[in-house]
């Protein structure tokens, strides 16, 4: 492949749920620094309109959809809109996500709590993917990127539920690659700590020496640092690149002892 092709998203349409802000956010104004037409699909309306705004500043299309990935209807209303907006898909960031982790003590919580972060961190994600790669097919490329997290393989107190469902992300892409290939390919980016509002908001200096204590490269990752994963995996440079979990994480784990 011509070197000039390997990161070139232009006239690719990309989805990235969650966009408006953090880790969905760097990804998107990095795809569109590459190229591409970007719809954010996030339930912050104002915080998404903004960011179309800056995508739009770099010269691509860019439009913001009310979407909670918890709703079914926003999810099919997401797809319908990217398509009728934009013309086609060719991407799809499955970043919104989160959950109870670090508050998941077994004894406080319920079956229930367990459920939700299935709901946010995997069913969301699998629809939307039943949802886009007949477009993908059509389009002849297709790629799709999860965001999971380090909690998907570290083991850790008050996390059994976020944990697990971050690790049911790693094993649907594994899966998923069999049946949406060749045209399209799916992937998992897995954040270590990562400087997002989410993190800052608990972030004490405490809290980061300890986990830099297992971080060979000393310090917490950017968003910036995630997108560039998300990059990889979006573009051409990763044609022959399916079913994989690539782990962003300054080399180690920050975890907090
Ligand atoms: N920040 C970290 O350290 C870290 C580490 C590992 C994994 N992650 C994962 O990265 C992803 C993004 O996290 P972040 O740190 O960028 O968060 P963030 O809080 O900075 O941004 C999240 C964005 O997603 C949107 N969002 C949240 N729930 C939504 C929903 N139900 N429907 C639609 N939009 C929704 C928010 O409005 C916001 O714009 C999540 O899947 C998270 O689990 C983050």
């Amino acid at each position: 492949m011509e070197i000039s092709k390997l990161f070139d998203l232009k006239g690719k349409t990309a989805i990235v749920t969650g966009g408006a802000n953090g880790i969905g956010k760097a990804t998107a104004l990095l795809l569109a620094k590459h190229g591409a037409n970007i719809s954010i699909g996030d339930f912050n309306l104002e915080d998404a309109k903004k960011t179309a705004k800056e995508i739009e500043a770099l010269g691509v299309k860019a439009i913001a959809v009310s979407c909670n990935v918890l709703k079914d209807d926003d999810l099919v209303n997401l797809i319908n809109t990217t398509v009728k907006e934009l013309g086609g898909i060719h991407i799809l960031i499955n970043n919104a996500g989160g959950g109870g982790g670090g508050r998941e003590n077994p004894f406080k919580i319920s079956v229930d709590d367990i459920k939700r972060d299935y709901e946010l961190n995997v069913f969301s994600g699998w629809r939307l993917c039943q949802l886009a790669v007949p477009h993908m097919k059509k389009e002849g490329y297709g790629s799709i990127v999860f965001t999971t997290s380090m909690s998907s393989i570290n083991k850790s107190p008050n996390m059994s539920g976020y944990g697990i469902s971050k690790a049911a992300v790693n094993h649907t892409v594994a899966n998923l690659a069999h049946d949406f290939g060749p045209e399209v390919r799916i992937n998992a980016v897995g954040p270590g700590a990562t400087r997002t509002a989410a993190l800052e908001s608990v972030l004490t200096p405490e809290i980061e020496a300890t986990m830099l204590k297992h971080t060979p490269i000393k310090r917490l990752g950017t968003a910036e640092d995630i997108a560039g994963a998300m990059l990889y995996f979006a573009a051409p440079i990763s044609e022959w690149v399916s079913g994989q979990t690539l782990f962003v994480n300054g080399g180690g784990e920050q975890t907090l002892e």
